[in-house]
């Protein structure tokens, strides 16, 4: 059992308040705290299938340009996701199961571009935008009872488990690999960056607050029993845990190595993007109406996030 990091943007951030605020509220915490980011996904090569975790942001996803009251950036593009997976050595047609956490499109990006893979999905995801029309979708409804101390899981392979995360998506689902006596978790956004799962903090980010707490709790239970090698999407910490199988200590935290931002080459093109989903705001499609010309309580169309969640392109 191989498991690799699908990396396809660096050097972005997150502000303390966007990844620390979602239960105390964002105006507890520090604007100028900026945890470093990163976009990866993961690929589980068993020997006999390659299967993928979450499948990255759609090609053509205008980078953005942060500036000081940006709360996060995603990061300048490495290259694509497709392009990340064959620089591992692999192709599309070889990938037999995709297992998606959520249905956000930094995750979901590319599912329409593996002719040969079963996505396994949590049921409560399927009425999502982003997975309309994608074909050959396996509803997961968890019908192999607890993982330790999860309550709800499915078998998908031997040694790999897809179990039900609620809380930051109705429908968010963790995946767990067991290998060499360790338990590499890899999840969508349960935390954004580490220092959230060493202070028991949750992300502004959640459909179901009462929900993503239970999670967190959850997680930080089995982190706590069981050697984990906690792989995050957002943060290089997610791969630097994966590469040196470093396993995750709750009350030994790895020291936090802030982000080093430059804001020099901030563009103005009138173009922003939903940092949370992706949409493209092009005001040419919306009549010229500029973007700082909406109203304060504009929301995002797609994921119903407010107007700071959106940088400059
Ligand atoms: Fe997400």
């Amino acid at each position: 059992m191989i498991i690799k990091a699908v990396k396809f943007r660096k050097d972005g951030f997150y502000s303390q308040p966007f990844v620390f605020g979602g239960e105390e509220g964002a105006d507890k915490f520090d604007p100028n705290i900026r945890y470093r980011g990163s976009l990866q996904n993961y690929l589980i090569d068993t020997g006999t299938e390659v299967i993928l975790v979450d499948t990255g942001l759609p090609a053509g996803t205008p980078e953005e340009a942060p500036d000081e009251n940006s709360i996060l950036y995603t990061g300048k593009d490495i290259c694509t996701y497709m392009e990340a997976l064959a620089n591992l050595g692999y192709k599309p047609e070889q990938v037999t199961k995709i297992l998606l956490t959520h249905k956000h499109s930094d995750h979901s990006g590319e599912l329409k571009s593996f002719p040969n893979a079963q996505i396994f999905v949590n049921e409560e995801e399927l009425s999502a935008a982003e997975l309309q029309g994608i074909p050959n979708i396996v509803p997961v409804k968890f019908t192999n009872g607890a993982y330790y101390n999860f309550p709800e899981s499915q078998k998908i392979a031997e040694g790999i488990y897809f179990i039900k995360a609620k809380g930051h998506t109705n429908g968010n689902s963790i995946i767990i690999v067991e290998s060499d006596g360790l338990f590499y978790m890899l999840h969508g956004d349960i935390t954004y960056v580490d220092e959230a799962l060493y202070e028991n903090k949750l992300s502004v980010v959640f459909d179901d607050i009462a929900a993503a707490r239970e999670t967190m709790d959850r997680v930080r239970e089995f982190v706590r029993s069981h050697p984990t090698v906690y792989c995050g999407t957002h943060t290089p910490q997610g791969y630097e845990n994966l590469e040196a199988k470093r396993v995750m200590d709750l009350d030994n935290p790895v020291p936090t190595v802030l982000a080093e931002v430059d804001f020099s080459d901030s563009k103005a093109t009138g173009i922003y993007v939903c940092s949370i989903c992706g949409y493209v705001y092009d005001p040419e499609e919306h009549e010229g109406t500029a973007f700082e010309e909406l109203p304060d309580d504009w929301k995002c169309p797609r994921c119903k996030q407010p107007k700071e969640k959106f940088n400059k392109a």
